[in-house]
């Protein structure tokens, strides 16, 4: 699992100063908007997601430098420390670098038992086997363990970017890891060809069309009986 027991080598490695672009900037006030007046704070989760795209953008990698937080606290009046609180909670929220490709695995008990051991081994293998919450020296992958992401039905699911892979085994993970490798954007969804989280043999009920119901005026609500 990553390694949380020391807080502050989380900022390592980030810009000296970071600001959101003009777009981003009118982006986040329109977020900031959408919140009553003294309630800005509300806002912090999104204007952090924004910060963390825009450090992809910029540099490749999808992750919250100090100084990106810093900003954001000081777009919305908070402590730092308030935003930094909230960022080392939410995993989604990335506070040391990751590669351009961040492969989370989901190692949770349905994905372990549908073989997320062979996906995370594909996975490792691709960073070059560097520690967990460390970059591959070509800075294309890193490696994370996570809890279950809710998709459990398509089991085992690996995260990437925006995207989820699911129905996974480890020569599916590693044509996936190759085909990010060469730069190309993979099918997300079920590997296995199966329509989203349709059973996986395929259909086991309502296997044919049902015929059309007859239209039956006689069955609608009957008259109330006499007396009642
Ligand atoms: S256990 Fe992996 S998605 Fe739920």
């Amino acid at each position: 699992m990553t390694d949380r027991s020391s807080p502050a080598s989380a900022y390592d490695g980030g810009p000296e100063s970071f600001a959101f672009t003009e777009a981003n900037r009118k982006y986040a006030e329109k977020q900031i908007a959408k919140y009553p007046e003294g309630k800005q704070a509300s806002a912090v989760k999104g204007l952090l997601d924004l910060a963390m795209r825009q450090m992809e953008a910029e540099t490749g990698a999808r992750w919250l430098p100090r100084a990106a937080m810093d900003h954001v606290a000081g777009i919305l009046g908070m402590a730092p420390i308030r935003v930094y609180e909230v960022a080392s909670f939410y995993t989604m929220f990335k506070t040391r670098p990751v590669g351009r490709h961040h492969l989370q695995v989901c190692t949770t008990t349905p994905c372990w038992l549908r073989g997320s051991d062979a996906v995370l081994h594909a996975c490792r293998l691709a960073a070059g086997n560097v520690p967990d919450g460390t970059v591959s020296a070509d800075g294309l992958f890193s490696v994370e363990e996570v809890e279950c992401l809710g998709a459990c039905v398509n089991a085992p699911v690996l995260w990437v970017g925006d995207h989820f892979y699911e129905d996974l085994d480890g020569p599916a993970a590693q044509r996936l890891i190759e085909a990010l490798k060469r730069g190309e954007h993979p099918r997300h969804g079920p590997q296995t060809g199966r329509q989203n989280a349709a059973p996986a043999g395929g259909p086991t009920t309502l296997t044919e069309v049902p015929p059309p119901v007859p239209y039956r005026p006689e069955a609608a609500t009957p008259e109330p009986a006499a007396g009642e």
